[in-house]
């Protein structure tokens, strides 16, 4: 054999298993396999939980995923997925205790759903292709119906091929308004990032390349992949500013529809944390100045302009090179007058987010006692060919163990992340109760349905089975989720008559 191809091929082993041992302590395996057994006993997820009207007003909304191509800023544009054309798509705005029609047309030329992020509602609509529907092929319609019972920030988005298909635009916010609204002014700004001035990168071939560039916040892989970050889909001086007097307190939505967690810096004194996730959180009257949002998270603030001169709220200058994500907050007088280039993010007073004062309401007034008890372990594999791999006890979906549930169960999942990468796990149709980090319980604990789980983190969540159905848990960035990193809550009694992938292309 020709020695030098011996030795290139040997640095190509070492190079790839040097990426596999450095992300990843404990030895594992991987395989993309077969769906998972699916069981067909009991009672169909089409035949239960699915809700009426009844008195309830009803609010209809149309939404047609379409190509669209969109400007992100004077000198960017990109072929977008979008639902009605614009990126986000139109906020749907509803009030608590109404009743939610939503017409979902597809324009596009692949199949495509929707997914109600947080909204705990019937498992038949989640928006999980080949779960709890089939995806909603190219022409054709879909009709999703639920009841807007808890107040607070959500989104939607495609959860067919998320990250393909969410990274291309197909998300937007839905707020249900409180009917009594505790703020007069509110605006929305939805969190993104884009690969525009560069083919946005795979991870198959990232490993071996990471290894030099670490940077050590477990967002390397991201940081690497995306080159421009948007707020409400525009980025730098395309962002419109918040327009507010100085004293006025507005409520502020912040949702990251993207794959990369943000660090946001206010000015100081400025803010203050109410709720996560669309859960209130108690407010002990200390504001920090920074705010760091998970891929997935929805995080409300109140914030308040504090003087005269323009001000800003942008990604936190320390963390992170400039790639557009500063929102400038003007007076009506300064809108068209002010200087983009001249605001100038201060670096954050204090590491401290303001998030963990705990929930106003909470699931589990002391820790319970768990009928079912789940260890996640979160970590990374190498595999010849197909690159990375994101693991659940290191499996990759549909091989992942499911989380076995029966109606009623006190769950408790212990997430534990041995890998070297930032995880944000999503449970869906529930909330859980984040009860300790690292072994050390929480005083306050806080309910939300994603948790970002750093390395070496390890938290203990807790959820009481209510919802009946099968439930995706999984983590929010996509890229890891199409990679594997995704689990089922599966209650006994119920199955779903969905397939993966198959005639529908389902593909979650
Ligand atoms: Cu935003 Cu599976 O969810
Ligand atoms: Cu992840």
């Amino acid at each position: 054999m020709n020695r030098k191809w011996v030795g290139s091929f040997l640095i190509i082993v070492l190079l790839v298993f040097g990426g596999w041992m450095f992300f990843n302590s404990p030895f594992s395996t991987s395989k993309q396999a077969l769906p998972a057994e699916v069981k067909t006993d009991g009672t169909s997820i089409l035949d239960i939980g699915n809700q009426k009207a009844e008195e309830r007003p009803v609010k209809t909304f149309s939404l047609t995923a379409q190509e669209k191509e969109w400007r992100i800023n004077a000198d960017k544009q990109v072929e977008a997925w979008t639902y009605n054309g614009t990126v986000p798509g139109k906020p749907l705005r509803v009030t608590e205790g109404d009743f939610v029609k939503v017409h979902l047309k597809n324009e596009l030329s692949v199949p495509v759903t929707i997914h109600w992020h947080g909204m705990i509602l019937p498992n038949q609509m989640d928006g999980v292709p080949g779960l709890t529907q089939d995806a909603v092929q190219p022409g054709e319609s879909f009709t999703y119906e639920f009841i807007a019972n808890d107040a607070g920030t959500y989104w939607y988005h495609s959860h067919q091929h998320s990250s393909k298909q969410v990274d291309k635009g197909l998300y937007g916010s839905l707020i249900i308004e409180e009917k009594d609204p505790a703020y007069q002014k509110e605006q929305i700004f939805m969190l993104d990032e884009w690969a525009v001035d560069q083919e946005k990168q795979s991870l198959t071939n990232m490993g071996g390349m990471m290894m030099g560039s670490m940077s050590g916040d477990g967002e390397a892989d991201t940081k690497q992949m995306y080159d421009t970050l948007t707020v409400n889909g525009k980025s730098g001086n395309a962002i419109e500013p918040l327009q507010m007097e100085a004293g006025e307190t507005a409520r502020l939505r912040f949702i990251n529809a993207g794959y990369q967690q943000h660090r946001l810096v206010f000015p100081e004194g400025s803010m203050e944390v109410i709720a996560a996730d669309g859960e209130k959180v108690v407010t002990d009257g200390t504001s920090s100045n920074m705010l760091e949002i998970a891929p997935g998270e929805r995080i409300d603030v109140a914030f308040t302009r504090q003087g005269e001169e323009t001000e800003v709220i942008g990604e936190d200058p320390t963390t992170e090179y400039d790639r557009g994500m500063k929102i400038p907050v003007v007076s009506e007088k300064e809108a068209d007058s002010f200087s983009y280039d001249q605001l100038s993010i201060s670096s954050a007073a204090s590491q401290e987010t303001g998030t963990s004062n705990g929930s106003e309401e909470l699931l589990f007034k002391e820790t319970p006692e768990s009928d079912v008890t789940y260890h996640m372990d979160l970590s990374m594999g190498m595999d010849m060919g197909e690159g990375m791999s994101f693991q659940i006890n290191n499996k990759v979906f549909p091989d992942t163990p499911l989380i076995p549930v029966s109606e009623g169960d006190v769950v408790k999942v212990r997430i534990t992340n041995s890998g070297r990468l930032n995880h944000p796990m999503h449970l869906h149709g529930h909330r859980f109760q984040v009860a300790s980090k690292d072994g050390q319980a929480y005083e306050n604990p806080i309910v939300k349905d994603l948790i970002h789980v750093k390395p070496g983190e390890e938290y203990t969540v807790y959820f009481k089975a209510d919802n009946k159905g099968e439930w995706l848990f999984h983590c929010h960035d996509n890229n890891h989720a199409d990679r594997g990193m995704v689990t089922i809550v599966d209650y006994q009694g119920v199955y779903s008559p969905f397939k993966l992938d198959g005639e529908h292309s389902n593909q979650p």
